[in-house]
């Protein structure tokens, strides 16, 4: 297998840091095509072997703004038990309901974008109902728990130009930890 070639932005590039804009209907080609490099990417990240190969950083999901494209779209590829992946394409989400509960990754997050150690948590609800679109503009609506709902929560902030750096408070990085569960 290939390994698709994106020019993924570091932090300090100021489009990560802007609001992305929705995204009109049917998805172009171009786009349709590079959400599934970067699905493709993102799951080829994921395997040690080629991870080391390429040296690559794991990731499971990635913003089109990460790769320059001011577009409110996300992909996300979560690896299964068996070594399949679930695959998410999703556009102009809208988080609808969230959970009250708190949860956070116990050993930090990880952006593609942010490529240095960072200490910290960022606290995120544990279940998130997100309404988004399909390539066609037919609304959808996703209900995602734990991890999932860590990274649905993580990409949609991208689409907001935030990054979770932004969200972890330099002077207190693991502030209220009591208050939330460690996954
Ligand atoms: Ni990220």
């Amino acid at each position: 297998m290939k390994l698709p070639k994106l020019k993924i932005l570091d932090e300090k590039n100021k489009l990560l840091h802007k609001v992305s804009k929705d995204v009109t209907f049917p998805v172009s080609k171009e786009d349709r095509i590079l959400a599934l490099d970067t699905i493709k990417y993102l799951e080829m990240s994921q395997d040690e072997s080629i991870a080391e190969k390429y040296n690559l950083r794991a990731g499971m999901g990635m913003a089109f703004v990460q790769l320059g494209h001011l577009k409110r779209i996300f992909v996300i590829a979560s690896e299964r038990e068996d070594g399949t992946f679930e695959e998410y394409v999703i556009i102009n989400p809208k988080i609808i309901s969230r959970s009250e509960e708190l949860i956070y990754v116990g050993e930090g997050e990880g952006c593609l974008s942010v490529n240095r150690p960072v200490e910290g948590i960022v606290p995120r609800h544990a279940r998130v109902t997100v309404e988004y679109y399909d390539y066609e503009g037919n609304k959808k609506t996703i209900r995602v728990r734990e991890d999932l709902a860590v990274a649905f929560q993580h990409e949609i902030d991208h689409l907001d130009g935030i990054l979770f750096v932004d969200k972890i408070d330099p002077k207190n990085p693991y502030k209220n930890k009591d208050k939330m569960r460690e996954i």
